[in-house]
């Protein structure tokens, strides 16, 4: 792997100094037949999305991996959020009525910070904010969870990509322990994936989506997960993609979403995906629980 001059220098103002960390065991999936569970914006059937407390639900149902959705407010905070408006998870429209459409771009952090992220989901959760990066990042660490971080919209928020390695690298997300055991970076956008892994080869990384068999190995080159709906995925997809190599030499992953239902969870393990993003993670978790994977069943049997 060669890092281009740019992404050196940047990479060097990151404070990135090795060309290529060797990949450990534990980039890979954390078991070889049971899918990795993904807390899906925190454990948001529990507690409202991509906010502090569905952290902390997913740490009380004992949930390692988390997932989130980051975006940039008017005066450059990384907030984390879904939606590139914020009027289906916050007061928004009472707070600020003449604001319309309510992006989150149109908003400074400070008046983001006005809004109840809470209340829509449950009276129980009045209050919630919407969290910054930073906030988010301390929160998972205190957990000693680990991160799926999604770019959201990148095309929204040009330079977002070194902007959030940035954030990544002051809060200690950089360093070897948190590159190689803790942290994947993930977006709906190829370049984004593309930009993340020119400026930090050694950050794992993963495409949201589900290209062409034919075009994986291109995707290969710079990611180490494709990440598809659940509802794109065959046992044949899986298998072809577990043929290539990603961007650190291993096996090409596959994380699956939203899976929220234990039949669909173990038929998903059935065939052979390493990771299950859910909004329920408990179900989730007992639905994959146990050593024994059906996967090659699954993929002999459509194979004949
Ligand atoms: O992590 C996968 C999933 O989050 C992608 O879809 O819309 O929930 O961000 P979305
Ligand atoms: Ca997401």
């Amino acid at each position: 792997m060669r890092i281009r001059p740019l992404a050196a220098a940047v990479g060097t103002f990151l404070g990135f100094s090795s060309l290529f960390l060797p990949t450990t065991a534990a980039q890979a999936a954390d078991h070889p037949h049971r899918p990795v569970v993904v807390a899906h914006r925190g454990a948001s059937a529990y507690a409202p999305e991509n906010t502090l407390a569905a952290v902390d639900k997913a740490d009380d149902l004992g949930i390692t991996w988390v997932e989130n959705d980051v975006q940039r407010t008017k005066d450059g905070a990384l907030v984390v959020i879904h939606d590139t408006d914020l009027k289906r998870t916050t007061n928004v429209e009472q707070v600020f009525p003449d604001r319309a459409p309510w992006k989150v771009s149109d908003f400074t952090l400070e008046e983001i910070r006005q809004l109840d992220a809470g209340s829509w989901f449950s009276s129980a959760y009045a209050g919630a904010r919407v969290p910054t990066l930073q906030d988010y990042l301390e929160r998972v660490s205190a957990h000693r969870q680990k991160l799926l971080l999604e770019i959201k919209a990148p095309e929204l928020y040009p330079g977002i990509e070194l902007q959030t390695l940035l954030e990544l690298r002051r809060s200690g997300w950089l360093d070897h322990h948190h590159v190689h055991r803790k942290l994947i970076i993930q977006s709906f956008s190829a370049d984004s994936v593309q930009t993340v892994h020119k400026l930090r080869p050694d950050v794992k990384t993963g495409f949201l989506g589900t290209p062409d068999v034919g075009d994986l190995g291109k995707y290969a080159e710079y990611v180490d997960q494709i990440n598809p709906s659940h509802k794109t995925v065959t046992p044949q997809y899986i298998a072809a993609l577990h043929q290539l190599r990603g961007a650190h030499g291993r096996q090409l992953e596959a994380y699956t979403w939203t899976v929220n239902d234990g039949p669909t969870a173990a038929r998903l393990k059935g065939y052979g995906v390493d990771g299950i993003i859910t909004n329920t993670p408990d179900v989730v978790r007992d639905a994959t629980a146990g050593s024994a994977s059906n996967h090659s069943s699954f993929v002999g049997a459509s194979a004949s």
